[in-house]
């Protein structure tokens, strides 16, 4: 039956051909979509969370061991290939040939050989591997600025403490989420958590990263751009793990001082008691948030949080305005946006620990109209990024008193 069937596709030679035909269509489309795929990873397309696109030193050097990993295992596919297509070819049963060839199962020289090619291939690899790895440890020990990184469920703190510009006098900047820091300069970060496991990544500054509770891992990063650059948790922290979000925002050194003396100028606020000429007042719900969050210059939330603080304790938000997102990248930072968050953050964050202060009927509209307008207020007066009061770094220690000191 078989044969017969087949020897009627020879004679026509129609659905042979046609069947050649649909399948060179379909490599054709599948090697153009291929193509269009793989467009998309060219150097001038940068993707926020593109590791591929290195700017400071460090990313460099992990960019050249992928580099050497990719054309090494370039050239072991290439040849891989080339030998199978190579030996079906030259060695294909000829017709004439009933016989089983000889079998070479237990050959000593084959096995020698595809045991030492792939641990000399590795050996390639494990030497600059290992280099790299130590390389990175041993410029951890510096760093001119030196930061604080607190992971917490599911956002990040940043402390600025020493400051080799200021004689290493701490910055007294404690912000969340987003962060300013000047371009060239070397940034040491001190990663620490009091939860869970966590893993700092901004894949075109640095590598991974854990943080460990009990321990302080220190990272190392000296960004060479100017430029906004995208961080996430790497490791699975808990339900919120994929919006735990960050930017580092890479700016001028002059802007950068700009941006410290803004943190650190904010008005004085009371809550409790009465506007005066000097002293701004906050509305009165605001006195809720204080359980967990602080603002600079309201009376009563001087002290850093950190290391120290319960799990539900949450972000600074002196300069909440400043921000580009609220509740670590999940939200623009708009007033309307703040609203829906205040209304009811357990809607819009599921299992975060605000949610279980604030639910829906804990703040009124109007309370919730009043807050909005008092953080808007926290912009400082010059913009978010002016240079306006800006102070020389030799005296800005000076110009506001330093959270915590
Ligand atoms: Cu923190 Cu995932």
């Amino acid at each position: 039956m078989e044969r017969h069937s087949q020897d009627r596709v020879e004679q026509t030679g129609q659905p042979r051909r046609r069947g050649m035909l649909s399948r060179l269509l379909t490599l054709g489309t599948l090697a153009l979509m291929a193509l269009l795929v793989l467009a998309g990873c060219g150097p001038d397309i940068e993707p926020p969370y593109s590791h591929i696109s290195p700017e400071s030193p460090s990313t460099e050097a992990i960019q050249d061991l992928y580099k050497l990993v990719f054309w090494l295992s370039l050239v072991v596919f290439v040849g891989v290939q080339f030998a199978v297509v190579y030996i079906a070819m030259r060695y294909r049963r000829k017709a004439s040939i009933t016989k089983r060839p000889p079998q070479i199962h237990g050959s000593r020289r084959l096995e020698i050989a595809w045991t030492i090619i792939p641990a000399i291939v590795l050996l390639l690899l494990l030497i600059p591997t290992i280099t790299l790895l130590y390389e990175g440890d041993a410029a951890a020990e510096e760093g001119d600025i030196v930061i604080d990184v607190y992971g917490k469920q599911w956002w990040w703190e940043f402390q600025y403490r020493e400051d080799a510009n200021q004689d290493g006098q701490s910055l007294g900047v404690v912000t969340g989420n987003e962060i300013t820091v000047p371009v060239g300069r070397e940034l040491q970060l001190n990663l620490q958590t009091n939860n869970v496991i966590h893993s700092f990544w901004i894949p075109r500054l640095s590598g991974k990263l854990d943080l460990i509770p009990g321990h302080v891992n220190t990272l190392s990063i000296t960004p060479t751009e100017v430029g906004e650059y995208y961080g996430e948790c790497g490791e699975f922290c808990g339900i919120q793990h994929a919006w735990m979000r960050f930017t580092i925002n890479v700016v001028p050194e002059d802007e950068f001082y700009a941006w410290v003396n803004n943190w650190r100028t904010s008005p004085p606020t009371t809550v409790r008691g009465e506007a005066t000429d000097q002293v701004v007042k906050a509305p009165d719900a605001f006195a809720v948030c204080l359980g967990c969050h602080r603002v600079n210059g309201v009376e009563g939330s001087v002290a850093p949080q950190g290391i120290e603080a319960p799990r539900f304790i949450g972000p600074n938000l002196t300069m909440l305005p400043c921000r580009e997102t609220l509740a670590a990248g999940m939200l623009e930072n708009t007033p309307e946006n703040l609203a829906i968050w205040l209304n009811d953050p357990g809607a819009v964050k599921p299992g975060n620990y605000m949610a279980d202060a604030i639910q829906p009927d804990t703040l009124t509209d109007e309370q919730i109209a009043e807050l909005v307008e008092y953080l808007y207020s926290l912009e400082p007066e010059g913009g978010c990024t002016s240079a306006e009061g800006w102070t020389d770094p030799s005296v800005a220690s000076e110009a506001a008193p330093v959270p915590g000191s």
